[in-house]
C-alpha cells in the first residue's frame, strides 16, 4: 500500500536513505524526521484527583497528585487518566466506555465544572487540573458516583412508547417530519447526570425531586406523537415535589456536556400542565 507523505517530510527521508539501505533506514530516518523539538521538551501538569477506597472506610476522602508530561498524553481527560491508571496508579477507579461522549459513562466534575471526561479538552494553560466525582453523589470508589437513585427515578417516569393500540395496518407507529421534528433536543440525552448533579433543588431533594434529565426524558415521551398517556404522564408529576421543585435557575442547561436544554423542557411541561390540554405538548420546544 502506498503512503503519502507531506512533501517536506519527502524531501527529509529522501536526504537520509542511502541507496543500498532499505526499508529500516526509512522508518529510523522518517521518525527522526518526523520528531519535533517541541515533544522533546516535557511539558507537564498536574492532576490532582479524588480518592475513596470503600475497603477502608475508616481512611477520609483525599486528594491525590500525579503528573504528566502532556506531550505523551492524549488530548482529552479522560486520556489523561488512562495514562495515569496504566502507567502510575492501577487502583485509580473511574467509569468509561466509549470516548466519544455517547455511553455519559466517564461524567465527572472537572475543574469545577460536571462534564465528561471524553469530551473535555485538558486545559495546557493551567498548571493543575482538580478532578471531583459528580457532585453531592454517594461515592463507589475514587471518581464513580452512586447512580442508583438517579436510574431509579428515571425507571418510575416509564420510560418508553406507550401508545393507544397496535399500530394502525399491525407494522409500524408512523410520524411525518415535523411530528419527529418534536423530539429534537430531547432523544439526544445520553443521562449522563451532569445535569441533575448541578442542580442546588436535587443536591436538597434528590429523594423527591425527579431533577432536570429525568425531566427532561418526562418531556421527551409526552412530546412524542406516538404516546398516547401524555395526560397520565403530566399528572403523575403533579405533586410538590416531583417537578415544581425547579426554580428555573439553568444550572443544568449550563453545564449539559451535550448542549441541551433541561430547564426549557421543564418550563414547557410546566406551562403545558398550566394549561391542562392532554395534546398541547406534541410541538418543538420553543427556542428563546
Ligand atoms: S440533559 Fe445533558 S447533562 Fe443532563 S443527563 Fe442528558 S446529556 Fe447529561
Ligand atoms: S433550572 Fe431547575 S432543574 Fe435546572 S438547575 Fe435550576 S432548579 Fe435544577
Ligand atoms: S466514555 Fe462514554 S461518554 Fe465518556
Amino acid at each position: 500500500m502506498m503512503v503519502s507523505l507531506p512533501n517536506t517530510l519527502r524531501v527529509a527521508v529522501r536526504a537520509n536513505i542511502p541507496r543500498t539501505m532499505g526499508t529500516a533506514a526509512f522508518s529510523t530516518s522518517a521518525s527522526r524526521a518526523m520528531a519535533s523539538p517541541a515533544a522533546e521538551q516535557p511539558n507537564m501538569k498536574k492532576f490532582k484527583i479524588y480518592r475513596w477506597n470503600p475497603e477502608q472506610p475508616t481512611q477520609k476522602p483525599r486528594m491525590q497528585t500525579y503528573e504528566l508530561d502532556l506531550n505523551q498524553t492524549g488530548p482529552m481527560v479522560l486520556d489523561a487518566l488512562l495514562k495515569i491508571k496504566n502507567e502510575q496508579d492501577s487502583t485509580l477507579a473511574f467509569r468509561r466506555s466509549c470516548r466519544e461522549g455517547i455511553c455519559g459513562s466517564c461524567a465527572m466534575n472537572i475543574d469545577g465544572v460536571n462534564t465528561l471526561a471524553c469530551l473535555c479538552r485538558i486545559d495546557k494553560n493551567a498548571p493543575q487540573s482538580n478532578i471531583y466525582p459528580l457532585p453531592h453523589t454517594h461515592v463507589v470508589k475514587d471518581l464513580i458516583p452512586d447512580l442508583t437513585q438517579f436510574y431509579k427515578q428515571y425507571r418510575s417516569i416509564e420510560p418508553y412508547l406507550k401508545p393507544a393500540g397496535p399500530p394502525p395496518g399491525g407494522r409500524e407507529y408512523l410520524q411525518s417530519p415535523e411530528e419527529r421534528r418534536h423530539l429534537d433536543g430531547l432523544y439526544e440525552c445520553i443521562l449522563c447526570a451532569c445535569c441533575a448533579t448541578a442542580c442546588p433543588s436535587y443536591w436538597w431533594n434528590g429523594d423527591a425531586y425527579l431533577g432536570p434529565a429525568v425531566l427532561m426524558q418526562a418531556y421527551r415521551w409526552m412530546a412524542d406523537s406516538r404516546d398516547a398517556h401524555g395526560a397520565e404522564r403530566r399528572e403523575k408529576l403533579e405533586n410538590t415535589f416531583s417537578l415544581y421543585r425547579c426554580h428555573t435557575i439553568f444550572n443544568c442547561t449550563r453545564t449539559c456536556p451535550k448542549g441541551l436544554n433541561p430547564a426549557r423542557a421543564i418550563a414547557q411541561i410546566k406551562k403545558d400542565m398550566a394549561i391542562g390540554a392532554p395534546e398541547v405538548t406534541k410541538r418543538p420546544l420553543q427556542t428563546p
